[in-house]
């Protein structure tokens, strides 16, 4: 039976029932029509399916199964051909294990770096997220899974995460926080939204019938199933109305008794309850075309997220030390816990049962020429500098403790342990070269550090297989290849959101606008450590030939900017540059950033080798949100296209003319004397109506450049009041009536 004739056949009482869970990670099972329970399961890095005795919560043990990097290093990779073949292996590991949904990925912006959970989120940036997230929606789905994109919407921290509003201009939204969830939605189709857990602009997110209906479904054509955050209902009656179809985990007894009564009572048009149960009923008939896997290769997999964490490791610095090659009879010293005891995942609902766990020690031990000695001192300190004193090169691993950063809340500050500060200082008084390999899901301050080492290796938290992945990096197995997908400031206080996080009195006011990351950042002209995009490789690249070429116009919607350039790997090594695109509009009318990422790719290059990259862009990259429009806007005029390997590492740049229509403003009685003249027909008619000698001077205010200075931003109802400056009621009333609505668009 398909899901309308189901549907055709349930009692409300039943329809109330599938609206609802059945459990922790179920949806309802409707027996007596053959509708089976649906099973979904965290994400995103990996899977999370708890045994079928669960514990009430949902947060403790999983079956065993492979932790990829987490979103924060994925990220870091700038490769979705990488991420969406980790979204494979983890729709291989979900169809082995009887899941139908994996609850992820999670895309929200990082908008601060004290969010607890910015590991599990990919960038600053919209576009990365969206293209990233896009591509583990492709993955998992392409394996016949479905995908829950998570958290909707402008859920940036966990303080008060169940309460608190975020209080953004819609400006914002549309531009920052809004388009990574468009992007997957329009590009990779997936099988389930889940609501965030906040407010946003005073509503619920669950209840937000903005978001869910008129901006999801009507405005980017969402076909799929809405899914509450576990927990985020607070009114079932409101959410089903909004457009939240399934509530997790159910509030059996009172949600679906609450939705039968107010349907019953006529306060719920029963057909909205119907539309959330065909959802559900359509995921249900999805789940049977799913192929069961017979279990699942775990060594390709561990592999797989080997070869992840090393695409996503970032080297933010380098004075030569790497690749390390050391020789028979070196000394190679290894320090900090974190070597023996590698962290690799955050805490909280995302939290893997790994397949196994590379040990970074054992596997630079493996990976060393013979006759190298790599010896090992733990947060002994003593112990620690005398081996440094004596060692060729020292490896610090270092970074964020368990405890420092989880779901559930944020942090207070970015330091790295101080006692690990300290450490350093005193290894480096002994030792010149120090490399420090960062483990960490969000960012930390290095500032205060970097100086004492002579190489620095990000690789956040990067799943399992970390270890080896280190070991290859270090070592020059592999070469770095990851990128920042977030600006690391200087100090916290830097950064644009610093003086509006986390909020207070249940309201967090996005008060930096869209000057999120590096968009803040330009904006002022901040330094920072080191600048979204940036990452060193053991080669180098040229970029040359920068080409642009413009078809269509805005006008007929049709408008295309092909961007050509040649990119070279000018070193001795086999190596992947990130080519990024970044368009700025500096004559805009509006605050627009310096520039915005629109567009990048990885190309690997053996040494020597060239590539033409070319990027497609069209009207809405160089567009921005108007509220007062209520549309994308491209202002005619010049923009600066700029291609280079980092936000601040800018290659070639040039300028492209782009014409497009005159933006008008609405012009009516509120509109000012200044907006009214801007517009050429409305000039006229205001002249006219106005008065004076043609081709003499006008009369009124018109005739008084003084007054146009000091009134002309007046709004043209508020000029009728005053005598002698030539507008009358009578007068703004027909200008009014001849003009209204036209202008609006
Ligand atoms: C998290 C979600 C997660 C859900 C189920 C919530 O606390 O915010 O990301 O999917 O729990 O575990």
């Amino acid at each position: 039976m398909s899901a309308v004739e189901i549907l055709g056949r349930l009692t409300l009482e039943e329809k109330a029932s599938l609206c609802l869970g059945s459990g922790m990670w179920h949806t309802a099972p409707m027996p007596r029509l053959g509708v089976p329970a649906v099973m979904v399961a965290d994400g995103p890095h990996g899977l999370r399916r708890q045994p079928d005795a669960g514990d009430p919560v949902g947060i403790g043990g999983s079956l065993p199964a492979t932790c990829f990097p987490t979103a924060s290093a994925l990220g870091s990779s700038w490769d979705p051909d990488l991420v969406e073949r980790v979204g494979r292996a983890i729709g291989v590991e979900a169809r082995a294990q009887g899941v139908v949904v994996v609850l992820g990925p999670g895309i929200n912006i990082k908008r601060s770096p004290l969010c607890g959970r910015n590991f599990e989120y990919y960038s600053e940036d919209p576009l990365l997220s969206g293209v990233l997230g896009a591509a583990l929606v492709q993955g998992l789905q392409g394996e016949g899974v479905g995908a829950c994109v998570k958290h909707f919407a402008a859920n940036n921290q966990e303080t008060d995460r169940l309460r608190v509003s975020a209080d953004v201009d819609e400006r914002t939204l549309r531009e920052i926080y809004l388009p990574a969830f468009e992007h997957v939605v329009a590009r990779a189709r997936p099988w389930m939204v889940m609501c965030a857990y906040n407010r946003v602009n005073g509503v619920h997110a669950s209840q937000n019938a903005w978001l869910l209906t008129d901006v999801l479904r009507q405005q980017w054509g969402f076909d799929g199933l809405v899914v509450s955050d576990w927990g985020a209902v607070h009114d079932r009656v409101a959410a089903l109305a909004a457009g939240l179809d399934l509530e997790m985990p159910p509030n059996l007894g009172v949600s679906d008794a609450a939705v039968v009564a107010a349907v019953r009572a006529g306060e719920l048009d029963e057909r909205l309850l119907d539309r959330a149960v065909r959802r559900v009923l359509e995921l249900a008939e999805k789940a049977t075309n799913i192929a069961p896997a017979e279990g699942f290769d775990a060594a390709a997999h561990h592999e797989l997220a080997r070869a992840a964490a090393a695409e996503s490791a970032v080297l933010l610095k380098n004075d030569g030390v790497l690749p390390l090659r050391p020789a028979a009879g070196d000394l190679l010293a290894v320090v900090g816990e974190f070597a023996r005891t590698p962290r690799f995942q955050g805490a909280g609902s995302s939290q893997v049962n790994p397949t196994r766990v590379d040990i970074p020690l054992d596997e630079l031990r493996a990976a060393v020429p013979p006759g190298v000695e790599v010896a090992f001192a733990a947060d002994l300190a003593d112990e620690a500098v005398a081996l440094a004193r004596r060692a060729g090169t020292v490896v610090f691993f270092a970074g964020l403790r368990p405890a420092a950063e989880s779901e559930g809340f944020d942090r207070e500050h970015m330091d790295l342990p101080a006692d690990q500060v300290a450490l350093l200082a005193r290894l480096a008084e002994v030792n010149p070269r120090i490399v420090v390999v960062l483990a960490n899901g969000s960012a930390v301050r290095l500032s205060t550090w970097e100086h004492h080492a002579a190489a620095i290796l990000e690789c956040w938290l990067s799943g399992q297989a970390a270890g080896g992945a280190v070991a290859d990096l270090l070592l020059g197995a592999a070469n770095p290849s990851g990128r920042l997908a977030e600006t690391l400031p200087i100090r916290l206080e830097d950064s644009p959101a610093y003086l509006n996080f986390p909020g207070e009195a249940g309201h967090v006011r996005y008060g930096e606008g869209v000057f999120v990351g590096y968009r803040g950042y330009d904006a002022v002209g901040r330094e920072v450590s080191y600048p979204f995009g940036h990452g060193l490789s053991y080669t180098t690249f040229a970029y040359d030939d920068l080409r642009v070429a413009v078809t269509g116009r805005v006008v007929d919607e049709n408008l295309a900017v092909a961007v050509t350039c040649t990119v070279t790997n000018t070193g001795e090594r086999a190596g992947k540059e990130v080519v990024q695109l970044y368009v700025g509009d500096p004559d805009a009318r509006v605050a627009r950033p310096i520039r915005e990422l629109r567009a990048f790719t990885k190309v690997a290059l053996e040494p020597g080798q060239a590539a033409t990259v070319t990027f497609h862009l069209d009207a809405r990259d160089l567009s921005y949100w108007s509220t007062a429009h209520g549309r994308w806007i491209v202002e005619g005029g010049t923009f600066e296209i700029a291609v280079g390997a980092s936000s601040r590492d800018l290659r070639l740049t040039t300028t492209v003319d782009v014409s497009a229509p005159p933006l008008r403003a609405r012009l009516d009685a509120m509109a000012t004397l200044e907006e009214w003249l801007a517009d050429p027909e409305a000039a006229d008619a205001v002249r006219q109506a106005v008065g004076g000698e043609p081709g003499g001077v006008p009369h009124g205010i018109l005739g008084d450049p003084e007054l146009m200075r000091v009134l002309g931003n007046f709004p043209l109802g508020s000029l009728a009041t005053f005598p002698g400056l030539g507008f009358d009621r009578t007068v703004v009333s027909q200008l009014v009536e001849r003009f209204a609505g036209e202008r609006s668009r």
